[in-house]
């Protein structure tokens, strides 16, 4: 939400790539810019009418921030998908903030953004992009189409659904880009793909999307329509588009971050240049597991957030083993200490390791070594 922040810059980019290419009577923008919505929602809305499975991996209480089992932090914009077709709108953006346990290194951080997009077809539209297509069937579910879509509308929305990704992707990082289509799985989209752009030498995954869940559509009220999806990380793509080395520099107050960002528009090309590189520091910590398995490591994860903060880099488990005569596990972390802005003091460095061995003893039930 803040003005010339990369994320708001990237965010710009988007919206403006999809409000030139796509617009409605009157030439008004097609895709309304929903980002004001409540990041706590219900795991109803984050999961159930997404059709993820009840034992889905990103259900677990280590991977999701819950405020009681009715409510939690949205791990995903897609969480918004449902009521917005409630509510009418057929062509959306949603940004926001999402939240998820991870672990701890430059590309993870508890809270990222995400930007969703989603797009209805109806019989109208579609009499304008081919003649007579039927869109629904009584068939079988194949790994190309969903059961109740005919393989003429199902293969229109993936053409369609490609085409505005690839015009995105070529937006954000030039017309000569090498990318490819990758097959994969979400519970809310068959079939469904990532899209993969080559940068520096290496496939970079940048968006997941699909045609939606007939079922979802069913489930808002919704009969006469087909939808494509695509979901993303706004810090991944800053990241890679401005060269911006670690996550927690979009929470940087230094002027060193923002000055390199303060006049610039969503066109503005800018290479980010790293300043006041401060040192590391590192220091390690083992402990004893409990023996009734209650550990899960996003429990320490997030226990060295809350102790320190920006201040911590890194965190990777180094050693683990089983000492028999004990039947004990011992795991070792080693803590990467080093703050974006400053220079941290060893002292600094020792306060904060002591108060995470502290708390590790007291709130994770472990033995600290
Ligand atoms: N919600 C997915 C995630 O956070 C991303 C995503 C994938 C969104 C496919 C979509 C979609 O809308 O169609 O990983």
């Amino acid at each position: 939400m803040q003005k010339h922040h990369p994320l708001c810059l990237i965010k710009e980019k988007i919206v403006n790539y999809m409000h030139s290419n796509y617009r409605s009577k009157y030439h008004t923008p097609r895709f309304a810019v929903v980002d004001q919505l409540d990041p706590v929602v219900t795991l109803k809305d984050n999961f159930d009418t997404l059709l993820v499975p009840k034992d889905h991996p990103s259900r677990k209480q280590s991977d999701s921030y819950y405020v009681n089992s009715e409510y939690m932090l949205r791990a995903h914009t897609s969480a918004h998908q449902s009521n917005l077709m409630k509510m009418g709108l057929d062509h959306f953006l949603v940004v926001g903030d999402v939240y998820r346990r991870d672990e701890i290194d430059k590309s993870h951080y508890p809270v990222f953004h995400q930007m969703e997009g989603v797009s209805l077809i109806d019989n109208k539209m579609l009499s304008k992009m081919s003649d007579n297509i039927k869109m629904f069937e009584s068939g079988e579910k194949t790994v190309e189409k969903q059961g109740v879509h005919t393989r003429d509308i199902s293969m229109l929305c993936e053409a369609d659904l490609k085409n505005c990704l690839i015009g995105l992707a070529k937006a954000l990082f030039g017309q000569n880009i090498e990318y490819r289509w990758v097959e994969c799985y979400f519970p809310f989209t068959h079939p469904s793909w990532e899209l993969e752009v080559m940068f520096n030498g290496e496939w970079m995954e940048v968006l997941g999307c699909g045609i939606m869940e007939q079922q979802i559509l069913h489930e808002a009220g919704i009969s006469d329509k087909v939808g494509w999806a695509f979901g993303l990380g706004l810090e991944r793509l800053a990241m890679i588009l401005y060269g911006i080395p670690d996550i927690r520099l979009f929470w940087s107050q230094d002027s060193g971050f923002h000055s390199q960002f303060k006049d610039a528009t969503h066109e503005s090309k800018i290479k980010f240049k790293e300043f006041g590189k401060t040192p590391q520091n590192f220091n390690d910590l083992s402990f004893w597991l409990p023996l009734d398995r209650s550990y899960d490591p996003n429990d320490f994860y997030d226990l060295v957030r809350d102790q320190g903060g920006h201040c911590v880099e890194q965190v990777s488990l180094i050693d683990e083993f089983f000492n028999k005569k004990k039947g004990l596990t011992s795991h070792c972390y080693r803590i990467v200490y080093r703050h974006m802005d400053r220079p941290l003091t060893n002292q600094e460095v020792n306060v904060i390791h002591n108060q995470i061995k502290q708390a590790v003893a007291e709130q994770l039930g472990v033995t600290v070594r």
